[in-house]
């Protein structure tokens, strides 16, 4: 099992979404975060925007649909312009359900 952590722009957040859903993964937990990227922040005129906001989806999937989301988030989320977001990828120990006790591993 994968944990897929994604920084979108807000404005692609329900598209994204919509896109993980209509091809069968509909579970995330989406978090409101503000950050920056190699840019260091955006400068427009005379100010200095150090921190932009931006989404963060956390989607715990199995390894063989990693790509798969990977590549929904990364088709639908880009624009093609500085700060289109990251994604990242991490192993995940176990995923247990709290209703009916079930946990899997790997
Ligand atoms: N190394 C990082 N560690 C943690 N979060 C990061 C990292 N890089 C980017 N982020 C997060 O991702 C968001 C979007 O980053 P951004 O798309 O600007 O990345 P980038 O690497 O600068 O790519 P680009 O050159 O396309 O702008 C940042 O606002 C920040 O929240
Ligand atoms: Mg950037």
């Amino acid at each position: 099992m994968k944990m897929i952590i994604a920084i979108i722009r807000p404005n692609k957040l329900n598209s994204v979404t919509e896109a993980l859903s209509k091809e069968g993964f509909p579970a995330l937990t989406e978090i409101s975060v503000r950050g920056r990227g190699k840019q260091k922040g955006i400068r427009i005129n005379d100010m200095l925007y150090d921190k932009l906001p931006k989404e963060m989806l956390i989607i715990v999937a199995k390894n063989e649909d990693v790509e798969k989301i990977v590549s929904i988030i990364s088709t639908t989320g880009k624009t093609g312009n500085i700060g289109d977001g990251k994604i990242f990828i991490l192993n995940v120990e176990e995923n247990i359900t709290i209703r009916t006790g079930e946990r899997i591993k790997e």
